[in-house]
C-alpha cells in the first residue's frame, strides 16, 4: 500500500494537514506538537468517536488505557514525524510517556498508556511480496490473520508469523515469535531479512546482514529498546495447506498426552515440518480438565507419521483436514476483552517436571474454584516443544537474542493464565496471586529436578518476569551495546518506559 508512491503521497498529506493544524489546540503539550508538526489529520482525542472504538481494540480488558491522544501514522515518514516532535515536546515536563503499539495483545501498560501519548501503529497494516528477493513486506500494526489472507490471495506465498490470527506482527516478531514454521524456520525473527526502523532521533535506517548489522540481531528478540520498527522484510515461502487437526481427550489420559509430548519434543530436525501443541484447561461447569491437542504438518501431509502417538491415545472428539494457514489463524483467535493473567517458563523435557504441572494446574483449577467459583474463571495452559534445533536455525540465519543455545537439551515451553469471565477486580488479584505461586513452585521443581532451563520467553513474559534478563549475561552487555549506539541518550528507556527495559536489567 505505502510503496513506491508513499513519500509522494506524504508529502501532499503534510501539506493539507498544515492548515488546519493552526485551528487546533488540544490542551496537552504532546498532542499540540503533534499537530504542529502536520500530523492533526493523524491524532485521535477522546473526544472523537474513533477514539473509544481504538481503545476497545486492546486485547487485554486491563490494557484498555485512555491516553491523552493517539497518533496514527500511515507510514515511516510519519512514525519520524511523530518521534522527533514527541521528543521535542517538553521532555521532563509533566509526568507523561509514550507508549507504542501494534497488534495490542502484550501484557497491559507495555503497549498503551493513561498519562501521555500512545503511537498506535495500526493503520500501517499493509503486506506485499517482492518474488525477485523472495521476501514479503509487511508493516507492524497488521494483524496475521491479515498478513497470511494478503500475502495468500495475492502473491499465494506465506510467512513465518503467529498462529493466533488477532496477534500483532510488530510484538511478535520483536519478542521472537513462535510459529507453527519455527520446526523449519526458526522463530519467526529468524526469517526477518530487514528491519526498516525509526531510531529515537526520527532518523529512518535498514537493518539487516549487511548494513547496521548489529541492530539487525539485537531486534531479535531485543524488543522496544532500539526504535520503532515500520517494516518487516521477512523471508517468503510457497502457501501450502497445512494438514491440521484438533483432539479432545479426556484428563483421565493425562500421562499418555505427557509420554506423546516428551517423545515429540525428541523429534529430529527432519521432522521440523510437523508441529503440536498441547493446551490443558478447566471446563467451567466443573473442576474437570480437558486437554486440547493440535497438530500440524506445516507441508499439508495428511499421512504424516508424527503424530502417531498421540493418535493412539482415545479423544472425545478429533479432527484432521486441510486447511489454509489464513483459515487456520482465523479460526483460532482467542477471544479478547476478558481480564486475565498469564506467565511463562522454560524447563528441560522431562517427564516428571510435565506431570508436575499437570498435577499443579489440578490443584489451582480445584483452590480457585472453592475461592472465586468454578464458573468464574478459565484457566489455559499450555504445553510447547522447544528442541534445540530451533536455537540451530536461528544461529544458522544469523542468530536471535534469545541465548537459546544455552539450553543443554530439548526443552518445553511452558506458558498459561487465567481469564476472569465477569472482570471482577478482586477475583483477578486472587487468580494472579494463585497463578504466581504455582508458576514459582513449578520453577522450583524442575531447577531441584536437574530440569532448569534459563528462559523466559518475553512474548508470553508477565510484567513481573525478567525475560530480557534471561537471555544471559553476554547477550545482555551486547543488546546494552547497541542500545548506547543507536540510543545514545537513553530515550526509548526514559520515555517510552512500558514493556521490557533494559535500563533495568542489571548484568
Ligand atoms: C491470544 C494470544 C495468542 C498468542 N499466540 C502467540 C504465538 O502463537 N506465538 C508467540 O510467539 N506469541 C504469541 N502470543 C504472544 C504475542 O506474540 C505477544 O503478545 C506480542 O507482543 C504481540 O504482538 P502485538 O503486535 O500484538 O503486540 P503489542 O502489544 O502491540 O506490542 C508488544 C510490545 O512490542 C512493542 N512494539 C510493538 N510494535 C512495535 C514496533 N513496530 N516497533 C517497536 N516496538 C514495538 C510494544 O511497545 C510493546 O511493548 C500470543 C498472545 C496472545 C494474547
Ligand atoms: C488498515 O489500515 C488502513 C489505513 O491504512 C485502515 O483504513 C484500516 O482500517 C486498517 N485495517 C485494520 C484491520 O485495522
Ligand atoms: C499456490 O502455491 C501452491 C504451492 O506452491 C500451489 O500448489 C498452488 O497451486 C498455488 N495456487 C495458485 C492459485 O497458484
Ligand atoms: C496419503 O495416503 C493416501 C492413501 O494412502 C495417498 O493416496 C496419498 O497420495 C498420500 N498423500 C501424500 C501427501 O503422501
Ligand atoms: C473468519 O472467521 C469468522 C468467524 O468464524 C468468519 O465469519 C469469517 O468468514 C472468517 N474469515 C475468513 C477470511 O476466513
Ligand atoms: C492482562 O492484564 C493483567 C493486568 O495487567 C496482567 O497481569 C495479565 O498478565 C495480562 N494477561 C495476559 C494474558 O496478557
Ligand atoms: C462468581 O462471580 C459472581 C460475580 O462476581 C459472584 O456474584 C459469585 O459469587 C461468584 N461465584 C462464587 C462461587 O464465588
Ligand atoms: C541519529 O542517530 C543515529 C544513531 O545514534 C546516528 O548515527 C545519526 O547520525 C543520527 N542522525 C542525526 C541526524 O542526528
Amino acid at each position: 500500500m505505502f510503496g513506491a508512491a508513499g513519500k509522494f503521497g506524504t508529502l501532499v498529506t503534510f501539506a493539507l494537514l498544515s492548515t488546519e493544524a493552526v485551528s487546533q489546540t488540544t490542551g496537552f503539550p504532546p498532542c499540540d506538537a503533534l499537530i504542529s508538526a502536520g500530523l492533526g489529520n493523524r491524532v485521535l482525542l477522546a473526544t472523537s468517536d474513533a477514539y473509544e472504538t481504538r481503545v476497545q481494540s486492546w486485547w487485554n480488558a486491563s490494557g484498555r488505557l485512555r491516553p491523552w491522544c493517539f497518533i496514527q501514522p500511515y507510514n515511516t515518514q510519519e512514525v519520524s514525524t511523530a518521534v522527533k516532535a514527541l521528543a521535542a515536546s517538553g521532555s521532563g515536563a509533566g509526568d507523561w510517556h509514550i507508549a507504542v503499539r501494534s497488534g495490542g495483545h502484550h501484557m497491559p501498560g507495555t503497549n498503551n498508556i493513561a498519562d501521555g501519548v500512545t503511537i498506535d501503529l495500526g493503520m500501517m497494516n499493509s503486506s506485499s511480496y517482492d518474488a525477485t528477493k523472495n521476501l514479503a513486506s509487511v508493516e507492524p500494526g497488521a494483524a496475521w490473520k491479515d498478513v497470511y489472507y494478503d500475502l495468500l490471495h495475492n502473491y499465494n506465498v506465506s510467512v513465518t508469523g503467529g498462529r493466533d490470527g488477532g496477534v500483532g506482527v510488530g510484538g511478535f516478531l520483536l519478542g521472537g515469535g513462535n510459529s507453527y514454521y519455527s520446526g523449519r524456520n526458526g522463530l519467526g525473527c529468524d526469517t526477518v531479512a530487514n528491519f526498516e526502523v525509526v531510531l529515537a532521533n526520527g532518523s529512518i535506517v535498514d537493518a539487516n546482514a549487511d548494513q547496521n548489522p548489529a541492530l539487525w540481531k539485537a531486534l531479535k528478540g531485543g524488543s522496544l529498546n532500539f526504535g520503532i520498527v515500520t517494516r518487516f522484510d521477512l523471508q517468503a515461502m510457497p502457501a501450502v495447506d497445512l494438514a491440521y487437526g484438533q483432539s479432545i481427550i479426556s484428563s483421565e489420559h493425562s500421562n499418555e498426552v505427557v509420554d506423546a509430548v516428551v517423545q515429540f519434543t525428541n523429534h529430529p530436525e527432519e521432522l521440523g515440518g510437523d508441529a503440536l501443541i498441547t493446551l490443558y484447561t478447566n471446563t467451567k461447569t466443573s473442576e474437570d480438565v480437558t486437554i486440547v491437542i493440535i497438530r500440524v504438518n506445516t507441508r499439508g501431509d495428511l499421512n504424516t507419521t508424527s503424530f502417531d502417538r498421540v493418535n493412539e491415545i482415545p479423544t472425545l472428539k478429533s479432527s484432521w483436514e486441510l486447511k489454509t494457514l489464513a483459515g487456520a489463524a482465523n479460526d483460532s483467535q482467542v477471544p479478547a476483552g476478558m481480564k486475565t493473567f498469564a506467565t511463562t517458563l522454560t524447563f528441560l523435557n522431562s517427564p516428571s517436571v510435565l506431570r508436575q504441572s499437570v498435577l499443579l494446574h489440578t490443584q489451582l483449577v480445584s483452590s480457585l474454584s472453592s475461592a472465586i467459583g468454578t464458573e468464574n474463571f478459565t484457566t489455559q495452559m499450555f504445553l510447547q516443544p522447544l528442541p534445540s534445533y530451533f536455537g540451530v536455525i536461528g544461529k544458522r540465519k544469523g542468530g536471535n537474542m534469545l541465548g537459546l543455545e544455552r539450553i543443554p537439551s530439548n526443552a518445553i515451553l511452558w506458558t498459561g493464565g487465567v481469564a476472569i469471565e465477569n472482570g471482577d477486580d478482586t477475583a483477578l488479584g486472587i487468580a494472579k496471586a494463585q497463578w504466581s505461586t504455582m508458576t514459582a513452585n513449578l520453577k522450583e521443581f524442575a531447577d531441584s529436578s536437574g530440569a532448569a532451563a534459563d528462559l523466559i520467553y518475553l512474548n508470553y513474559a508477565d510484567t513481573s518476569q525478567d525475560p530480557l534478563g534471561s537471555y544471559g549475561p553476554e547477550n545482555v552487555a551486547f543488546l546494552k551495546d547497541v542500545a548506547k549506539q543507536y540510543d545514545p541518550y537513553g530515550w526509548w528507556q526514559r520515555r517510552v518506559p512500558g514493556g521490557f527495559k533494559l535500563s533495568r536489567v542489571d548484568v
